[in-house]
């Protein structure tokens, strides 16, 4: 017999949201998790839609998809990820978001463009992205300006596929050191042109494609945008040295027309900076006003991609940052694979009864 925890300290995760143009039953997001389950011609089939619906069906209030590949240029970093570049993409598409609004959750697509983790990679500047092996993957081109108005318009007209098969909004994948991201980090973009240098010069094409986005899409369409201090070439990287530098890149989204921000880190509760300090999203959502996404480490006893073992622990701590006004939603990842039953478990305070998560879930499909 396993003992329950008291129900009353998750009914944070179970408050109604309605902001940044989302109306949303509950607090807790699907993560956007990367499967490799699409067909060679990267059409989501009905297998997706019924693993989205899953989730759905069991509560889930706002599912972010899988990282979605704007192109078949420069943006995969591998087959089988699912794009939204087609007509017959977006057609499937149209599947998964119908099955997820019959189970009265929301769907926003995140858009994704992989950069110098490319299997064709480019980049801003000829830098490989290191491996965790100690090696390099492959040398990427340096993006020409040419290369960036064509990618800038890739994002645009994904987001615009995705808005006419129906989805509650877009998010644009920032984070991880991933196209976006190695444009604002100094490791990756040592251009010499107006793109490159001081962080304000840094900000300038992540920003162009999240104008050009939002001239897709129209006033009014949810906008999400993911960053990361961590990269997946480096999980101690800074990009945001101070609470600054954070808020004139948060700020400059916001002003930008970013709706809601989604703030990826490897730990939801741990503080952004040394001394007594908010968590980054809490801070993120501070210094913009803008709504705030949380993730990390959830119910899951590791950070993604550490250690072999994944025990389950109590997500109290996640719920308290939704209680205490730091963040309005928090974003389950590994346990929400292995748990399609998540928000039911935990609302019940049921939490010990959680799968722990293990990789071989992802390949399982359900
Ligand atoms: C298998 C897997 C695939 C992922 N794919 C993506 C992705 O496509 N886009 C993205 O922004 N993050 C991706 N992530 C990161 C997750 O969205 C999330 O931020 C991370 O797993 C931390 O949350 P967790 O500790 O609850 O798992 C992935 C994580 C995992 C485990």
């Amino acid at each position: 017999m396993t003992a329950n925890s008291n129900p009353s300290r998750y009914e944070p995760f179970f408050r109604p949201f309605e902001g940044a143009g989302l109306r949303l039953r509950n607090r807790i997001a699907m993560a956007p998790m990367t499967r490799r389950k699409a067909p060679d011609d990267r059409v989501p089939e009905e297998s997706i839609a019924a693993y989205y619906e899953r989730r759905a069906r069991h509560g889930v209030g706002l599912i972010i998809t899988e990282g979605t590949h704007i192109d078949d240029e420069h943006a995969p970093d591998s087959e089988n990820v699912p794009g939204i570049f087609t007509d017959a993409q977006q057609e499937g598409w149209i599947r998964v978001v119908e099955a997820v609004h019959r189970a009265d959750s929301a769907i926003v697509m995140q858009l994704w463009h992989t950069g110098r983790h490319a299997m064709d990679p480019i980049a801003p500047s000829a830098l490989p992205a290191p491996k965790h092996d100690g090696g390099f993957k492959p040398t990427p081109r340096a993006m020409s300006e040419h290369d960036m108005l064509a990618v800038r318009d890739h994002f645009a007209e994904g987001a615009a596929r995705a808005k006419a098969a129906g989805f509650d909004g877009v998010e644009i994948h920032g984070a991880h050191g991933y196209i976006l991201d190695s444009f604002l980090s100094e490791t990756s973009n040592q251009r010499t042109d107006s793109y490159g240098g001081s962080f304000e010069n840094r900000m300038r094409y992540p920003l162009q494609v999240v104008r050009a986005v939002r001239d897709a899409v129209g006033a009014g369409y949810p906008v999400l945008y993911r960053f990361s201090q961590w990269k997946s070439e480096d999980y101690q990287a800074v990009t945001f040295p101070d609470p600054d530098t954070l808020g004139v890149w948060v700020n400059a989204l916001q002003e930008t027309g970013v709706d809601m921000l989604h703030v990826s880190t490897r730990d939801a509760v741990e503080p952004a900076f040394d001394g007594p300090s908010p968590t980054l999203a809490g801070l993120s959502r501070s210094l913009s006003g803008l709504p705030t996404i949380a993730v990390g480490r959830v119910s899951v006893s590791t950070s993604m991609n550490q250690g072999e073992r994944v025990h389950v622990t109590d997500p109290a701590p996640a719920a308290d940052l939704i209680r205490n006004g730091e963040v309005d939603l928090i974003a389950v990842g590994r346990s929400l694979i292995s748990n399609p039953d998540w928000c039911e478990k935990v609302r019940a305070g049921r939490w010990r009864e959680l799968i722990p998560y293990e990789r071989a879930h992802l390949a399982e499909l359900q």
